[in-house]
């Protein structure tokens, strides 16, 4: 144990922590938002960070911080000490399922007693991709493990276009994915926020699993048409062929096997299997999923 964990384990073991959630992947995208509604609902927050330059924004929301690498069984349990429920989310990464092993053994000592567990829509098909497929050997960790659990899978972030279109949306007033006109079911971060934040404060969800999406599927050409109107500028989606997208992320510098996984998606976007629609965001929280629309507003500044 160095010096940085020893600090760590003495501070957490200061405070009452009866009560405090754990929440990792809490700089990313679900993570933070998944902060900021228990914090809302007065609960005591540790955000698992992995890059403490990152922390800042979760400190002054006024979560506790602790650094952990989910590659590293220690540093989680660590971060766990002490914690009643966590949230668990890994970082899209070929040792996936590793890493929630890692979570699920650190989570067995340190006496978690509930973990919402995230996933991805289509993890429990028989026809998974490779990425449901990373998914579904994580979830079967967690299954395993004696912890009560509740697997969230939700589908297709309406916050994709900020992070990987965003730019040329800004700059080319075009956006671009080898989707062909398939729909996507979309939903929004806060949505799922809002859900999980549900699931760690109230009981009744031990041992589901719930698909969390928008309220309904559309294409990339119909994201264009909205965000043409939000933006009051002509927005263009862009159906390039697949070695297009191919040389592009690899130009990015993702790594090969993400780039064939992703690929894989977006084949089954085209192919038409990503467009159900599930209730339970509804059934949850009592009202309607935030539609594209209402997300494109929300976020006009990162198009312009
Ligand atoms: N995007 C989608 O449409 C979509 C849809 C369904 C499911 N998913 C799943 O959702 C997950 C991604 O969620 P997200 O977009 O909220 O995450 P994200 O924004 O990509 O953030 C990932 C988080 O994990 C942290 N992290 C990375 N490596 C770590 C490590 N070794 N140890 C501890 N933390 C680490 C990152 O911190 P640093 O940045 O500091 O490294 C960051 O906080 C993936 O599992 C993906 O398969 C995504």
């Amino acid at each position: 144990m160095d010096k940085k964990e020893i600090e760590n384990r003495l501070r957490y073991k200061r405070t009452n922590m009866a009560n405090m959630i754990f929440v990792s992947g809490a700089t990313g995208n679900i993570g933070k938002e998944v902060v900021k509604q228990l914090i809302k609902k007065g609960i005591r927050v540790r955000a698992g960070v992995h890059s403490e330059q990152k922390a800042g924004i979760l400190k002054k929301l006024g979560a506790e911080v602790a650094l952990i690498d989910l590659n590293n069984i220690k540093s989680i349990q660590t971060a766990l000490e002490g914690v009643a429920k966590a949230f668990s989310l890994f970082p899209l990464v070929p040792n996936l399922a590793e890493l929630g092993a890692n979570f699920v053994k650190a989570a067995k000592v340190a006496g978690v007693k509930h973990i919402v567990w995230s996933s991805g829509m289509g993890a429990d098909s028989p026809q998974a991709i490779t990425l449901g497929k990373w998914h579904r050997a994580a979830e079967k960790a967690v299954e395993a493990s004696g912890i009560p659990y509740t697997i969230v899978r939700p589908s297709s972030f309406m916050q994709n276009y900020v992070n990987f279109a965003g730019h040329t949306i800004k700059n080319q007033n075009a956006f671009y994915f080898p989707q062909g006109d398939g729909k996507i079911s979309l939903i929004d971060v806060r949505d799922i926020a809002v859900v999980v934040s549900i699931l760690l404060s109230e009981s009744g969800h031990e041992g589901k699993a719930y698909n969390l999406t928008g309220a309904e599927a559309i294409s990339n050409y119909k994201v264009a048409e909205i965000l043409s109107e939000v933006t009051g500028r002509s927005i263009s989606y862009i159906d390039v062929p697949v070695d297009t997208a191919r040389q592009s992320m690899k130009s990015m510098g993702m790594p090969d096997v993400i780039v064939e996984a992703l690929l894989e998606l977006s084949a089954i976007i085209k192919a038409g299997y990503t467009s159900a629609v599930s209730p339970v965001v509804e059934q949850i929280t009592g009202k309607q999923p935030i539609a594209f629309r209402q997300f494109a507003k929300d976020h006009l500044q990162f198009f312009e």
